[in-house]
């Protein structure tokens, strides 16, 4: 029988409480980025996975390679094309619409699988995870300030190195357009000289261009026209002062040849890189899309947003141990557990703060120790059958820091725990 195995570029995430493992290291970055998303008041909102496939052909754009060739999709039973989301925005935008929420203003997290048939390799996978955020409603001005922000927080509480964030405008849709004409024109007399990858996206996405990695093509576009030159001075005063801004925190560039992969945006775009990541370098994206929401049938809506690969960032977070108190509780005789197990229910109840380990397995009162050494516990409390028939309770610090062990009553081990 043939082995039944993980798909190419689908990847299984364990979290074994190893910081220096990068699967266990997702778990915390999510909750790490959750919490900074609340810190800055956006609110969740959770799509289905599955969309109608015109939703991202209508969006992310039919020259755009997600759509071109890396959408999964297949036809339900009643020859509906269906495709697996490749990213967020567009679901977020198609909800928005469809509850008649694109009046008002709103600022939105997610977080889920995404998927895009790429061909996979160290930091791009067929299914990888993302956690964004959109601010909705409001023109471009004060939300680029705090899109910004929030990447800052993101480099300040995952104490990135080597990283940058890049910044362009784009322009109106309009300044976009003459650019695109302008590169094609500029291009033509090159063709010849342009790879095959280059030459589709001349003739697809001529923007994405840019992008290429090609040496050659890059020296032809020394001399090719710039986005600066198409854009209002409002744009570029607008580059400048958010660098300014935030200099002091990150690392900014200004990149004009930075474009972006989906079809939907306009003006403001970003993106930050690490050095750490190799070919894949970049762990974020995003910018303004105002002409979404009208694209697919709702009212006029300026937006702007971002989305982090989770796994990329995962790689290249520093995370020393995981925030918040371990607690081990070792029962030191094997006819003592029930007994025991209560009292562990209620010190779980009293303080849900408290991650409080119970040692499950059988084993010496020395092996559980070690491994409570081991899970880098704060505390161990052993309840051995001399502490049961006297309710009383060993509090062992595991850390110089946290004091001498100590033999309390058990109403004497509740309002320690209580209080740690
Ligand atoms: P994106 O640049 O396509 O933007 O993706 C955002 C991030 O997702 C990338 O910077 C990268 O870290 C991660 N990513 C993308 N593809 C893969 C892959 N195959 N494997 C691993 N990680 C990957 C968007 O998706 C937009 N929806 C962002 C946005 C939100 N724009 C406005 N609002």
């Amino acid at each position: 029988m043939d082995k039944i195995q993980s798909l190419t570029g689908m990847l299984d995430q364990y979290d074994d409480g190893d910081m220096s493992n990068t699967s266990s290291k997702l778990f915390e970055v999510e909750k790490i980025i959750k919490n900074i998303f609340l810190n800055y008041k956006f609110q969740e909102i959770r799509t289905p996975v599955l969309e109608d496939a015109n939703l991202f052909i209508r969006s992310v754009g039919n020259s755009s390679d997600i759509v071109n060739k890396e959408i999964y999709s297949f036809n339900d039973r009643n020859d509906k094309t269906i495709a697996m989301r490749p990213e967020g925005t567009a679901s977020v935008i198609r909800s928005v619409i469809e509850k008649k929420l694109d009046q008002t203003t709103h600022k939105l997290w997610y977080l889920g699988p995404m998927w895009r048939y790429e061909r996979p390799q160290k930091g791009r996978y067929r299914q990888f995870n993302q956690a964004g955020i959109e601010i909705l409603g409001i023109p471009e001005g004060l939300p680029e300030y705090e899109m910004i922000s929030v990447v800052c927080s993101l480099i300040e509480e995952f104490k990135l190195k080597n990283c940058s964030i890049k910044i362009n405008h784009l322009g109106a849709r309009e300044n976009k357009e003459s650019f695109c004409k302008a590169l094609v024109d500029f291009l033509e007399p090159f063709k010849k000289d342009l790879d095959k990858k280059d030459l589709d996206r001349l003739k697809k996405n001529p923007l994405r261009v840019l992008d290429s990695k090609n040496a050659e093509t890059q020296i032809i576009l020394q001399k090719a026209p710039s986005i600066k030159d198409f854009i209002d001075q409002s744009s570029i005063d607008l580059l400048e002062s958010i660098k300014n801004e935030f200099s002091e925190l990150c690392r900014i560039e200004i990149d004009h040849n930075l474009v972006r992969g989906l079809d939907y945006y306009s003006g403001f775009v970003f993106e930050a890189t690490s050095s750490e990541l190799g070919a894949q370098d970049s762990f974020l994206g995003g910018g303004r899309y105002d002409q979404l929401s009208s694209q697919l049938g709702g009212k006029d809506m300026p937006a702007i947003g971002m989305a982090i690969g989770l796994e990329r960032m995962a790689n290249i977070a520093k995370i020393d141990h995981v925030n918040g108190k371990l607690v081990t509780f070792v029962i030191a005789a094997s006819n003592l557990e029930p007994k025991a197990y209560k009292i562990a229910h209620h010190l779980r109840s009293i303080n849900r703060e408290i991650t409080l380990d119970i040692s499950l397995s059988e084993g010496s009162l020395k092996s559980k120790m070690r491994k409570a050494n081991k899970n880098n516990s704060d505390y161990v409390i052993i309840i051995g059958e001399e502490e049961l028939n006297n309710r009383t309770a060993v509090i062992k610090p595991l850390k110089d820091e946290l004091g001498e062990q100590q033999t309390v009553s058990i109403e004497g081990l509740y309002s320690f725990y209580e209080s740690l």
